[in-house]
């Protein structure tokens, strides 16, 4: 991508009108659902392990929550020391004189490393966010030269939260399988020993013209399952419901999950990949990190066959590899290449 100017540094100058390219109009005046009126769905992992009082109840709400919203908040997922411990080392990381976070800065034509995503053109408009995107399984795949060492514990409890994030997701892969009917194994092993995860930490420092830039603009995720912390308690992502924009408020501790292109394809459109975008504070940083769960690069990708024999395809097929260089080529566009997938 091309090299554009660190969005943390700019933040802290002192200016009285935003640099043309971050202004966004067209997102201030869509109406955000503000009421406190509705908030997506609360799974508990705890009432999920098999015998647990509740399973059939909570089972059958995680299977809506896909279907209906998307979206959910995960409870009692476990993990939480290391979770928070990710937590510390991704805020330090941040805090580095921008010199120093440099040293791992994403080198020309590769999305890992420390930077932006999908910058195409010099004229292109760009969101208030730095990035850093690490590619964490395979492990041989792992690009350890864009790995930062500082603070010194960032790789050991990096290499620790993805082996967390990943069976955390293993256990909800091996629910939703249930729940869509597939064969045990059928779904789940294509996101287990083989997977490919990805990770991106998410940097949002505050402006204030908050209303007139985008943190991350409005996108659906290419993966299989995203499974979202926050850093902080700042309030920023919104997902699309009844073409408003409805802020999602995680409990303290909550995972926030959500389907993605692939989960939806596989399912033949059974569950739904969800628009969502992030928005800006006006006083105070906002750190996110975002971790992505995929099948493996020659993965064919398509609805599962079990889902196919009583109703149509609803999408074409093509291998996981082919659908992300698609997905990248896309800027930030809503739910454009899904659609362009749907027979
Ligand atoms: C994302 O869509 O991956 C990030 C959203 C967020 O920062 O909450
Ligand atoms: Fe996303």
């Amino acid at each position: 991508s091309l090299a554009v100017e660190n969005v943390q540094l700019l933040a802290s100058e002192n200016f009285k009108n935003i640099p043309p390219r971050y202004v966004r109009p067209e997102f201030d005046s869509e109406e955000v659902l503000d009421d406190g009126s509705i908030e997506i769905p609360v799974i508990d992992m705890n009432k999920l392990g098999t015998g647990q009082l509740g399973y059939d109840e909570e089972l059958q709400k995680l299977h809506l929550a896909c279907k209906d919203w998307g979206f959910f908040q995960l409870i009692n997922h476990g993990g939480m020391e290391i979770i928070e411990k990710m937590k510390a080392v991704t805020e330090q990381f941040f805090k580095l004189p921008l010199e120093e976070k440099m040293e791992w800065a994403q080198p020309p034509d590769d999305i890992e490393g420390y930077g932006h995503l999908f910058v195409f053109s010099e004229d292109q408009k760009l969101d208030w966010a730095d990035v850093f995107f690490l590619y964490l399984l395979p492990v041989s795949q792992r690009k350890m030269r864009l790995w930062p060492e500082k603070p010194a514990s960032f790789r050991s409890t990096l290499d620790e939260y993805s082996k967390e994030i990943h069976r955390i997701s293993m256990s909800l892969f091996r629910l939703i399988e249930i729940n869509l009917g597939v064969e045990r194994g059928n779904l789940s092993r294509l996101f287990d020993q083989d997977c490919k995860q990805g990770i991106r930490l998410n940097y949002y420092p505050p402006c204030n013209h908050a209303n007139k830039v985008i943190g991350l603009s409005p996108h659906s995720d290419a993966v299989g399952l995203t499974l979202l912390v926050q850093v902080n308690d700042i309030q920023g992502l919104q997902m699309k419901k009844n073409d408003k924009w409805l802020p999602i408020r995680p409990a303290p501790g909550a995972i926030i999950v959500n389907i993605g292109d692939m989960l939806e394809i596989m399912s033949n459109g059974e569950y739904s990949s969800i628009e969502h975008r992030a928005v800006v504070n006006y006083e105070i940083e906002r750190i996110s990190l975002a971790t992505f769960q995929m099948p493996d690069l020659a993965t064919m990708l398509g609805p599962l066959p079990e889902l196919v024999n009583e109703n149509q395809p609803k999408f074409v097929k093509m291998s996981i590899e082919e659908f992300l260089r698609l997905n990248l080529r896309n800027t930030l566009d809503g739910k454009r290449l899904l659609n362009e997938m749907k027979i």
